[in-house]
């Protein structure tokens, strides 16, 4: 195989980018990357609430709708991401008193999932809801205003607005065994004992030279559960500016990463969180990082290119 598209057609896995509809519509050589080397879709932003729908019951899908159709016009899945975060998140969601804000949930979540149902494969239901507190749960408004039964009521919604779509909870920093995974296991082994969940996103916003040790056994205890994992938001970032050695470093760990869900019979896919460096969001927060893609600024395929084409 010669694109990632083809070997990951024919190992029957998913590989995905997270797009943004601006370049989308408007880079022709951007869209023709998407179209060619990716067989599944995310929105990096355009389904986030602030997007879709910034003021109560004002709702506005150009950006989802132009990534859903493309998605369509080229034989492609959409992973959807995601309906319930703390982070952006209109302030009018984050006023709500509590019974108004569980109205506004169950609200934005029917709205998405119906207008894309059949459309979009799965959604990112909730989002980092896990903190880096030794797995404690996040103090989010969320949280604040409607308790941990807000993560159930999410995942119920969503069930019954496209029963046919896959349901995840997606997190960072649970790629290895640890407290935060162990809480997320813990949450996706309740939700699967009321059969409200089909799978767990692992980030993976990754760091040079540290995939941990302990990722295939993590994610193999989690499809133990009867549950898919998926690889959703992957990028490896490099302090900059990055030399030739931690290049090769990069693909040595993308293959690893890559390897690892092809060989797990249950994992949905791999999605890189971004086409260009140029696009990535790494740069803009976790200052002094970058170069974390598979392609440089000018398009041009990087060593963990041809390791994601050799792991796939
Ligand atoms: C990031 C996007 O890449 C940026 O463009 C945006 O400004 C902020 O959000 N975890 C997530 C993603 O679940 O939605 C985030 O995406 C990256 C971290």
């Amino acid at each position: 195989q010669t694109t990632l598209r083809g070997a990951a057609d024919e190992a029957g896995i998913d590989i995905g980018i997270a797009v943004d509809a601006n370049q989308l519509q408007n880079n022709a050589t951007y869209r023709n990357l998407v179209a060619t080397e990716f067989n599944s879709l995310t929105a990096e932003n355009a389904m986030k609430w602030d997007a879709t729908e910034p003021s109560d019951n004002s709702w506005n899908f150009s950006g989802a709708d132009a990534i859903v159709d493309f998605a369509e016009d080229n034989d492609q899945t959409v992973h959807g991401h995601t309906f319930v975060w703390h982070s952006q998140t209109p302030q009018w969601v984050q006023n709500l008193s509590a019974s108004a804000m569980q109205a506004a949930m169950v609200d934005h979540i029917n709205t998405l999932a119906n207008r894309y149902e059949g459309r979009v494969d799965s959604w990112d239901v909730v989002n980092e809801v896990v903190s880096d507190n030794n797995g404690a749960m996040r103090d989010s408004f969320w949280r604040n205003t409607l308790g941990d039964g807000y993560i159930t009521t999410a995942f119920q919604t969503a069930r019954a607005a496209d029963p046919n779509a896959d349901l995840y909870i997606n997190d960072y920093s649970i790629e290895g065994d640890n407290a935060k995974s162990d809480r997320i296991y813990t949450i996706a082994q309740g939700l699967n004992s009321q059969n409200l969940i089909d799978g767990v996103g692992f980030q993976s916003h990754l760091i040079l030279g540290q995939v941990p040790s302990t990722m295939e056994a993590n994610l193999q205890r989690f499809i133990d559960l009867g549950l898919k994992v998926r690889i959703t938001e992957l990028d490896i970032r490099i302090q900059t500016p990055a030399d030739a050695n931690e290049l090769q470093q990069q693909a040595n760990d993308y293959e690893r990463v890559v390897s690892i869900c092809a060989e797990l019979a249950d994992c949905s896919g791999v999605t890189v969180w971004g086409l260009r460096d140029a696009d990535s969001w790494v740069p803009g927060v976790f200052p002094g990082y970058g170069a974390p893609l598979l392609f440089d600024d000018n398009f041009g395929k990087k060593p963990a290119y041809n390791a994601v084409l050799e792991a796939l």
